[in-house]
């Protein structure tokens, strides 16, 4: 084992030296791309040593890869757990744990607003297996605790939440999850730990689509779960067996992308702010989701438990869906696309995106308004993006 480094207490000193190797191979200061997909031994005692726990080493490319646990000791720093588990995707992750953590008969409770994959994989494909879904509004706290039942296991939700930005209170999430000794598990892919650390407040296991601010570069996919070693250690079995694993090039650039995180997001909070107080004000907006307005629902609970507000700016146009696909067409500077957390401003509406195939009545069902534009706000420069946005809504 090769001497760790040091991490430090402050989030950007772990986001740039957590996890990695102090003594690199050839003096390098960048961790390696161990390109490879098994691992040789030297003789048959060497594998009995490894099998025997007497010495630590990998053994095939779908149970680990050394540049995927420097990404993921980084991540565990950052999150403050005892462990962390990378995956091919967020949606990878998503599944993953949720197949390890549930059984036939077993019954979950979600909050509404939430990633649609996320929705569509509990309702649709768990069901199949068995599986009870229970979904309470975001914020009903009330509701949510009456939804638990004698065979519930998890309580699943996201904060904030895609795409209206909702803020749960994770305090109460939690102490519902431990009064009636129920997991509790939150999606955090919009606050990134720079902004909420949900293990903090009692929250069971977290989890990101590592595709979005960690990467932060719009170049790769990645998920990751973090808690404790002993939850952690069930979901990495499965998926040894389920085999969704990080490439090692992606977890390089999942390293690399870490090393800013704090600098991006803290510019990323700073643009969104300006932009959400920008379009609150605007008369062809009728209503901004940001959960840094005081006028948010939510917004006591944001500032309790966030050091920042988030990157991601939902708003709603004073119009239909031609409306506000005229000022998305308008934009300049961000581009059409979906995803999210990246160094470029991306702008999409869910109705067209996300949603494309429902009908207004069917997305209205679940929420989801034709006026609603969703922007993801990049780190360029704020004045730009607030001119830019301001010539678009202009179309409207
Ligand atoms: C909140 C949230 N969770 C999970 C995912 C899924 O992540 P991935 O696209 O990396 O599978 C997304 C993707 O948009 C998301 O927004």
């Amino acid at each position: 084992m090769q001497e760790p480094q040091p991490t430090g207490t402050g989030t950007s000193t772990r986001a740039v030296h957590a996890g990695e190797n102090r003594s690199k191979l050839a003096h390098a200061i960048t961790e390696p791309i161990v390109q490879t997909a098994t691992y040789t031994f030297a003789n048959s005692a060497e594998i009995a040593d490894h099998f025997e726990g007497r010495i630590q080493r990998e053994e095939y490319g779908r149970y680990g890869n050394p540049t995927q646990r420097v990404a993921e000791r980084k991540l565990a720093a950052l999150e403050g757990a005892e462990d962390a588990l990378l995956f091919s995707s967020g949606m990878a992750a998503i599944t993953t744990t949720l197949f390890a953590m549930l059984a036939k008969g077993a019954h979950v409770v979600v909050t509404d607003d939430a990633y649609r994959r996320t929705r569509q994989f509990l309702h649709q494909v768990l069901r199949r297996y068995g599986v009870e879904v229970s979904t309470v509004p975001a914020g009903d706290y009330e509701r949510m605790e009456e939804a638990v039942r004698q065979t519930t296991r998890l309580i699943f939700s996201e904060s904030p939440t895609n795409p209206y930005n909702r803020i749960l209170d994770l305090e109460k999430v939690a102490a519902i999850g431990r009064r009636h000794r129920v997991k509790t598990i939150i999606d955090s892919t919009f606050a990134t730990p720079i902004n909420q650390r949900p293990i903090e407040f009692g929250i069971d296991l977290v989890i990101h689509s590592a595709t979005k601010y960690l990467g932060g570069h719009n170049d790769l996919l990645a998920g990751v779960v973090c808690g404790s070693s002993e939850l952690i250690a069930g979901i990495r079995d499965l998926q040894g067996i389920t085999g969704a694993v990080v490439d090692p090039f992606a977890a390089y650039l999942l390293i690399r992308g870490l090393k800013t995180l704090a600098l991006r997001v803290e510019r990323q909070n700073a643009n969104a702010s300006q932009i959400a107080e920008f379009l609150a004000r605007h008369p062809k907006v009728d209503r901004v989701h940001y959960p840094g307005l005081p006028t948010h629902p939510e917004h006591e609970v944001a500032k309790r438990q966030m050091k920042g507000f988030g990157g991601v700016v939902s708003f709603e146009i004073r119009g239909d869906l031609a409306a506000a696909s005229r000022v998305v067409d308008a934009c300049r500077i961000p581009r059409i696309a979906p995803s999210l957390g990246g160094v470029e401003s991306l702008i999409e509406q869910p109705a067209l995106m996300s949603f494309y195939e429902l009908t207004t009545e069917e997305r209205l069902q679940i929420g989801i308004r034709d006026n609603l534009i969703r922007y993801s706000v990049g780190i360029e420069d704020a004045d730009d993006l607030i001119a830019d946005l301001a010539q678009a809504l202009g179309q409207a």
